[in-house]
């Protein structure tokens, strides 16, 4: 297979970390072109790959205005900002890796799969936990029908207290109208590998859930506007200072720290929390994404499904168990184990070790999984490698859209 050619479009955390698998991984694709507006994000990118000053641009539309400079682009702008270069690249001929979600809403999902299929480009949705080995292994699972009929199915996220108040209190996703739903930043995941591994999309959902406790009324008494003037912040869970020193410390300069500053010094993070978003009070950010919910779901074949997000955990892989007519799944994001009714024997499968699933150690081997796919499909020609195409994408989108209607009209939708 020879490299493939790509060209970055936003080098924050996930435009860089996919670049990073491009640099380890040089006989199967090279960063030619970045587009950043962070001139210190998109200097250590040019810098880490070679690349040009004339192709290191602020904007994608100056690359887009430039025609094709590479095989394909890795659009990793934030949530609001897919689909217009989804469409521009399309229309040029790019084969397309974008990050989930697509869009923020129903109509834009559809422009985009009508823009990648009007161009006949292959599509890859950032939807990385289909390309884990433990998914792989779950799926094969499900497919050799040892379980029988899977009747129901409870599917566990379990966020974690300080990746809740980091992202999604503090942070990019703690408002639907800047972002997305949290059903749609965090869980659109889960209801997407509930359909992968089921291999069927859902035919009606309910939902229910709410932003109860990241607010002004659960304030403690003498709580300041930012952990560091706070005089009840050695007695506060969600303690930034804590949090973020606590991986600079001991030199940990991956995500969440890399979202808060570019320069791992004390003195960066001093003027972080001092003044940036991370440092603020959970009790008084301008957050309006749900701490907990809960999905419902029915699938063809009469299968119902529960999935619950909450903040309140520690933080941990998701959890799944499927019961079926012959036997029990039960997965803890490393470790499968199926206990047969008739034998009444517990089978331990173990895929191999990917990392813990989380955007520091790569979601389990899901981005890197994803990456491989990609670039695989893109050199070959085979757009069946890529697990998380168009219609898959569209089909999990439209589930997460319909959930969360009903969680905000208290309905049961069909899909
Ligand atoms: N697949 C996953 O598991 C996963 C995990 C986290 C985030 N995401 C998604 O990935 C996307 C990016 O998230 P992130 O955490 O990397 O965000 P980020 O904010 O770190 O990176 C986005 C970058 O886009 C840049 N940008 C803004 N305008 C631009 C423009 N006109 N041209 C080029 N670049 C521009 C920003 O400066 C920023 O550096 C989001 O949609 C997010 O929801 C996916």
């Amino acid at each position: 297979m020879a490299p493939v050619s790509l060209i970055v479009i936003g080098a924050g955390q996930r435009g860089g970390g996919y670049a990073r698998w491009a640099r380890r991984h040089p006989d199967r694709a090279s960063v030619v072109a970045v587009a950043e507006p962070s001139p210190a994000r998109r200097a250590r990118l040019a810098a880490e790959h070679g690349i040009p000053a004339g192709n290191a641009a602020a904007d994608w539309r100056e690359l887009a205005g430039r025609g094709r400079l590479a095989d394909a682009v890795l659009i990793c702008t934030q949530d609001r900002m897919h689909a217009e270069p989804a469409e521009a690249f399309a229309a040029l001929g790019y084969h397309i890796l974008l990050e989930k979600p697509m869009a923020p809403d129903e109509a834009g999902c559809r422009r985009i799969v009508a823009a990648m299929e009007k161009a006949g480009v292959m599509f890859a949705v950032g939807h990385v936990l289909r390309y884990t080995p433990y998914t792989r292994a779950v799926r094969e699972i499900v497919a050799s029908g040892q379980l029988g009929d899977i009747m129901s199915v409870q599917h566990l996220e379990p966020v974690g207290f300080w990746h809740q108040a980091h992202s999604y209190v503090r942070g990019n996703w703690r408002r639907s109208d800047l972002a997305t739903s949290m059903l749609m930043a965090k869980s659109c995941h889960d209801l997407d590998w509930l359909q992968y591994v089921l291999g069927r999309a859902p035919l009606r959902v309910s939902s229910f859930g709410s932003l109860t406790h990241f607010t002004a009324a659960n304030r403690p008494p003498g709580a300041a506007d930012r952990c560091v003037a706070c005089s009840v912040e050695t007695n506060c869970p969600y303690s930034a200072p804590r949090l973020y020193r606590a991986l600079l410390d001991r030199g940990d300069h991956r995500w969440p720290l890399s979202v808060v500053i570019d320069d791992f010094s004390p003195a960066a993070l001093d003027e972080a929390l001092a003044s940036g978003p991370y440092g603020r009070c959970v009790y008084a950010c301008d957050n309006d994404a749900v701490d907990h919910q809960v999905v419902a779901l029915e699938f063809p074949g009469a299968t119902t499904a529960t999935f619950t997000m909450t903040a309140f955990s520690r933080p941990a892989d998701r959890s799944t168990r499927l019961f079926g007519t012959r036997a029990e799944l039960t997965g803890d994001g490393e470790t499968i184990r199926v206990y047969d009714f008739l034998t009444r024997a517990e089978r331990t499968v173990t895929p191999a070790a990917a990392g813990a699933m989380n955007a520091a150690e790569g979601h389990g081997g899901g981005d890197a999984g994803l990456m491989d796919a990609f670039t695989a499909a893109v050199a070959t020609g085979n757009r069946e490698l890529i697990a998380s195409g168009p219609r898959e994408s569209l089909a999990s989108h439209l589930a997460v859209f319909a959930a969360e209607r009903a969680r905000l009209n208290g309905t049961v939708e069909t899909l």
